[in-house]
């Protein structure tokens, strides 16, 4: 992301302490369990950050770019559904590409809320709006939309409320988490609010595996970059190049699993704590859930919500949902 050249001003903060994340201990527990994992949240330092945008800009990660076509096909159709003056909810502030998408097609949005654990991360997105958008008003909550937030006690502007969720970020989550986090952000609408949130779906094993494996091998930069966060950030003595990654499409959970496979017997410490890997044997560090139509209505309708319109592009590779409460 590119420095804002000035910072707007934010219309209110609320900072909600959200517990720190806790990469030590998470690495840690992880890495001692019979199938090692480590959660994908930990993917994102500065450098693999700037490899997940790299990873959008690949031919074989068509995710992203697929969206965004989507979102600009069907701009109008949201704008008409939103009615003017709609106030944006977006948890995780991630890409200003696709927050510019929404805020332009809708008519006269009148406020802008981010939420996010990354208190830095949320300011400066939030500032950056601000200083983008005159008129917008803008706010900021710094909380972990994991855990319930209860938005009723804070400085929400009034007027319809539009919760966005783009990217497949739902993917991420266990079926159980992705229910959870459905029922948070419906405790945040009320009767005629929405959430438009997108959803990879279902498509043949290959295209899945090279969406995670692309030919320029940026995804497995991106996986890799994990072990070298752990070796700077908590005194690891990972041998790097001791790892290959895999993607793998797991069709019983529809889910494509990204793994760091061990290519040979390899032992390492990190904070202190010596682990020990045989060759072949893995880290899990992402589930990626695909979702056909059905089975994403399903979910929704398990959280409390209703599917009253979708958008797929011609292939049929990825869903935006309008969903409101049932
Ligand atoms: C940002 C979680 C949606 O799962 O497709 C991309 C992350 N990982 N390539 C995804 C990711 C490997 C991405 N999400």
């Amino acid at each position: 992301m590119t420095m804002p050249s000035h910072a707007g001003t934010l219309s209110f903060f609320n900072d909600l302490h959200p517990p720190k994340s806790r990469f030590q201990d998470d690495v840690l527990e992880g890495l001692s369990r019979p199938q090692k994992s480590i959660p994908p949240k930990h993917f994102y330092d500065a450098r693999g950050s700037a490899l997940f945008d790299d990873i959008t800009d690949t031919e074989d990660y068509y995710v992203t770019r697929t969206e965004l076509g989507i979102l600009d096909a069907i701009a109008g159709e949201i704008a008409a559904k939103a009615g003017s003056g709609a106030v944006v909810i977006e948890p995780g502030s991630g890409s200003s590409v696709k927050i510019d998408k929404l805020l332009n097609a809708l008519d006269r949005a009148a406020a802008y809320i981010g939420l996010d654990i990354s208190k830095e991360h949320l300011i400066s997105a939030c500032e950056d709006l601000a200083a983008r958008y005159d008129g917008l008003s803008v706010g900021a909550i710094c909380a972990d939309f994991t855990q319930p937030v209860p938005l009723e006690d804070l400085p929400i502007p009034d007027g319809k409320r539009l919760v966005f969720f783009p990217g497949s970020t739902i993917g991420n989550f266990e079926p159980g988490g992705a229910k959870a986090l459905l029922e948070t952000i419906r405790g945040w609408l009320r009767p005629g609010d929405a959430l438009l949130i997108g959803a990879d779906r279902v498509k043949s094993a290959d295209i899945l595996e090279n969406a995670y494996d692309d030919a320029s091998g940026v995804t497995a930069a991106f996986n890799l970059n994990l072990l070298t966060r752990i070796n700077r950030e908590l005194n690891g003595t990972i041998e790097t190049d001791a790892f290959d990654h895999k993607a793998v499409w797991t069709s019983d959970a529809a889910r494509v699993e990204m793994h760091l496979v061990a290519k040979r017997d390899t032992e390492f410490s990190v904070s202190g704590q010596t682990f020990r890997m045989s060759a072949g044997e893995t880290i899990h560090t992402e589930n990626s859930h695909k979702f056909s139509i059905e089975r994403f209505t399903a979910l929704a309708a398990s959280a409390g919500l209703v599917v009253k319109q979708d958008w797929s592009d011609a292939r049929g590779y990825f869903t935006l949902y309008w969903l409101e409460r049932a």
